[in-house]
């Protein structure tokens, strides 16, 4: 357990990116209720979260972590819930059968609604109001009632978060994450492209794989993994009042979780060493996420990591890099010599998201299907000239035909970006996309496990 740590503590330390709310015992009413409602997720969910994690960072299994910029309630439909699980299975898949590697499966989702902004306000038409943070802080419109910060959604993201868990528990353990449904998780308006027809042929081999498997007596009954899968949540945890109601004793343990979700991460903007997101996320046992952008140096890594994971356990740290394109030589591989230097165990992931966010010349802020593929690349090129391990990638994608991202197998272009574009933060890769980032990836991860074969061969 983490030292001289209380919930409540990280309210002595500067917190960037928090709304200011104009009613403060409003907030304490509403704080009170979460701190009395069930938690969402358990404990030991997150245990075994860490446990996979720890496969990871050993090489052994692959991160897959992807999900919306930021949930809605307005988009909040069983449907969108479903799409995204489908198009998170088909990638799975494709990465687990082209690089025969198990691959942990996290969603950005059930909990994903509070969001870091660049500038506290926003002008138009000479008004200037609060900037929108997330449907759990105020509302999307340019209105004055709407971006006044409302402690009340904090209540409804928590229903909301709590229905979407319920149903994703329901689709990974009861039937629909089936290896034998591999064909129905194609999408109708995906399955003529090249990558749907792609990804029909490769469920068809797992068809015939499971067929040999049954005729040898290993059937679903015997192999549950056949039937269900491990579905795992995360967020990032921005909104601190809202994720300490959430912080719970482990009964089991003695240990502080924050059942809010089972993984959370920290912000490339809220990550300073003396801040409250730090002072929260050292005391909570969940494994986490990190981002770091081009502003981590080596040696700020070493000492968040170092206050988040004294014990340097396996699994609890997750570094997500976010470069950019063409920046990732320049400043990825100082952190991983650090690491490795200090000998401190993490997981690296890649998000090839954030530092490729681009402004249209139509007035979009979109994000090149192309730089997205190049910044994860350069993340296995690294890795590989530095003999460590590409553990994972993260993205915010969706299941839907939206026209967010340019570019990719349907040549999405600036003048069609407004056809679909639903975002209520940064642009998504659909689901197209996504199966065609899968399958790319696929290679690399291949490439990757092959070459490290080879080594261990080599050296024996
Ligand atoms: C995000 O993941 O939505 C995000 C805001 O990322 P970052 O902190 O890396 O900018
Ligand atoms: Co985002």
């Amino acid at each position: 357990m983490a030292r001289n740590w209380t919930p409540g503590g990280w309210r002595s330390k500067p917190a960037l990116q928090m709304p200011e709310y104009p009613d403060q015992a409003a907030v304490e009413a509403v704080e009170d209720k979460l701190q009395s409602y069930p938690p969402l997720v358990f404990a030991g969910e997150a245990r075994n979260l860490r446990n996979r994690l720890a496969d990871v960072a050993d090489g052994k299994a692959f991160l897959l972590q992807g999900g919306d910029c930021a949930e809605s309630f307005a988009e909040f439909h069983p449907d969108n819930i479903r799409d995204t699980f489908k198009v998170l299975l088909q990638m799975a898949v494709v990465l687990t059968y082209g690089a025969a590697c198990p691959i942990v499966k996290v969603g950005r989702l059930a909990g994903q609604f509070a969001k870091p902004r660049s500038a506290p306000t926003e002008e138009k038409d000479g008004i200037e109001l609060p900037i929108y943070r997330g449907d759990i802080v105020n509302g999307i419109e340019f209105d004055e009632g709407e971006r006044a910060p409302d402690p009340n959604r904090m209540l409804q993201a928590y229903l909301q978060a709590s229905s979407t868990l319920n149903l994703l528990r329901a689709f990974s353990q009861g039937g629909y994450a089936d290896l034998h449904k591999v064909h129905a998780w194609n999408m109708g308006f995906v399955a003529d492209s090249p990558q749907g027809e792609r990804y029909a042929e490769l469920s068809n081999r797992i068809h015939e794989a499971l067929a040999f498997m049954e005729a040898c007596g290993m059937t679903g009954a015997a192999t549950p993994e056949i039937h269900t899968t491990d579905f795992y949540t995360s967020h990032e945890a921005l909104l601190l009042g809202y994720e300490q109601s959430l912080t719970r004793i482990d009964s089991t343990s003695g240990d502080w979780y924050d059942t809010s979700a089972h993984m959370l991460w920290v912000g490339d903007r809220t990550r300073q060493p003396d801040g409250a997101h730090i002072e929260f996320l050292r005391g909570v046992a969940n494994p986490l996420g990190l981002k770091a952008g081009p502003s981590m140096e080596p040696d700020g890594l070493i000492r968040l990591i170092d206050t988040l994971n004294p014990e340097n356990e396996t699994g609890r740290i997750t570094v997500i890099a976010r470069m950019g394109a063409g920046k990732v030589g320049d400043h990825l591989p100082g952190l991983i010599r650090a690491v490795e230097r200090e000998g401190r165990k993490v997981v690296w992931s890649c998000d090839p998201m954030h530092g490729n966010t681009i402004k249209s010349s139509t007035g979009y802020k979109t994000r090149p299907f192309d730089r997205i593929l190049d910044e994860v690349r350069d993340f296995f090129d690294v890795h590989q000239a530095e003999g460590t391990y590409a553990g994972g990638v993260h993205f915010e994608m969706t299941g839907q035909d939206v026209t967010e991202c340019l570019g990719g197998g349907q040549a999405i272009t600036e003048a069609g970006l407004g056809d679909r574009y639903h975002t209520h933060c940064d642009p998504r890769l659909n689901a197209s996309q996504s199966l065609e980032l899968a399958f790319l990836i696929a290679e690399m991860l291949k490439k990757e496990r092959s070459d490290a074969e080879a080594r261990v061969a080599q050296a024996s």
